[in-house]
């Protein structure tokens, strides 16, 4: 278990940056008292509403992919740069979700300093089938859209068992498996084309990703399949609001019952979101409600990048009902924070900084908010 974060840490960076929120100090180096473990060591302090993450802040790198050649030695790669108030996490952002999940509103907004306004950038309705400046897609490459090779192991064995010459399929791509493509509404299997996410339950062991609307069109650095690349959510100030329910499937066996919703640094699924040639884990990973056991009721939150860490508290899985969510990325206040909303809340086309700062603040009542930073 590790500590939280000094608020007087955080006061001090808000103060230098003319931030003028100011987290009550009650949560500083809050202890768990009762801690405990699951059986693959994870730890679980108590249940909360809200998690505020700081100590993002950094100049650091990473090794981008600047191309996938035709074995898996091929990767190539360059230093990347950041230095920002909320680290590497500024870059674009890919949405993830895993099953069972029922996404029944999304909605990006981005923080206009000229009116001080947070405004709508992209939004989801499954029940409405609105879908304004975002994009559905799967590591489904080769079904309809997107790529397939074979993955090194698979080529690898092929050779060995003399099979690889004689396949015409090896000849050309034999490394990196699925791409990305565009996925079908329901999100089992790939799409020639892009379509809206119908009203429906992902189940265990699927998943999808939402990107922009606004395609790459050779502007975000090296992606496999440019025809399916496509911008993710950038910028220091985003706020990301999730309309969602993870209902118990009761299945058993790998990923089951283990529903999940995070973002990358879109530059990975853009490249392989499953092997090695990719960016990650330095360019950046939250896991923003992730279930860690098959049919587990507790959600828990990690910063996997050159800053990483995760606090044990969690929230409650949303099995039985709906919840909305906000995921406040500030660059202004240098925190994230993931927030559950009043049900009321409505996914409108602005909210005041305000509101957002309000999200980001949280309650007065301090029992169920969280504080924590991550550390290199
Ligand atoms: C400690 O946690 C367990 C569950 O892990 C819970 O049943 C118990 O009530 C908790 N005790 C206290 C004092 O909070
Ligand atoms: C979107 O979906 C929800 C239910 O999931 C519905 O209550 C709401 O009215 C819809 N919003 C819009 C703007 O259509
Ligand atoms: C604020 O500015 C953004 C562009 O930066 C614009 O889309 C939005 O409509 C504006 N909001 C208001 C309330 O004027
Ligand atoms: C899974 O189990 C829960 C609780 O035991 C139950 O409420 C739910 O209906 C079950 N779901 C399915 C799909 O069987």
């Amino acid at each position: 278990m590790k500590s939280a974060a000094p608020i007087a840490a955080v006061l001090a960076s808000a103060a230098s940056t003319g931030w003028a929120l100011v987290l009550p100090a009650a949560d500083a180096n809050r202890g768990c008292s009762n801690v405990s473990h699951d059986v693959l060591g994870n730890s679980f302090c108590r249940e909360v509403e809200q998690i505020t993450y700081t100590g993002l802040a950094h100049k650091g790198s990473y090794q981008a992919v600047t191309s996938m050649g035709d074995s898996a030695d091929q990767c190539g790669r360059q230093t990347k740069e950041y230095d920002a108030p909320l680290g590497v996490f500024e870059e674009e952002l890919s949405i993830h979700i895993r099953g069972p999940f029922k996404l029944n509103q999304m909605a990006v907004y981005n923080f206009g300093c000229v009116n001080e306004t947070w405004h709508r950038v992209s939004y989801y309705n499954a029940s409405t089938q609105e879908a304004d400046n975002l994009v559905f897609l799967g590591n489904y490459g080769g079904q309809g859209s997107g790529e397939f090779d074979f993955p090194p192991m698979i080529y690898e064995y092929m050779q060995v068992v003399g099979l690889a010459d004689r396949t015409i399929v090896f000849d050309a791509h034999s490394v990196w498996g699925n791409s990305l493509s565009y996925i079908n509404a329901d999100a089992t299997a790939g799409s020639e084309t892009p379509e809206i996410l119908a009203d429906v339950e992902i189940p265990s062991n699927k998943e999808f990703a939402v990107f922009s609307g606004q395609k790459c069109n050779g502007a975000c650095g090296f992606s496999r399949v440019e025809d399916v690349a496509y911008h993710g959510f950038g910028g220091g100030n985003k706020a990301f609001l999730f309309d969602f329910q993870m209902p118990l499937d009761n299945t058993t066996g790998f990923n089951a019952d283990m529903p999940a919703l995070w973002a990358l640094n879109a530059n990975i699924p853009r490249t392989a979101q499953y092997n090695k040639c990719s960016c990650w884990p330095t360019c950046g990973e939250f896991d923003i409600y992730e279930v860690l056991a098959s049919g587990d009721s507790r959600c828990k939150s990690t910063f996997h990048a050159a800053r990483r860490g995760g606090t044990s508290d969690y929230f409650a899985r949303p099995s039985g009902h709906a919840i909305k969510i906000a995921v406040v990325f500030s660059a202004k206040a240098e925190a994230v924070s993931v927030r559950v909303l009043d049900y009321g809340t409505v996914f409108g086309h602005h909210f005041t900084d305000a509101t957002v700062d309000g999200w980001l603040e949280g309650p007065v009542d301090r029992t169920a908010v969280s504080t924590f930073r991550v550390t290199e």
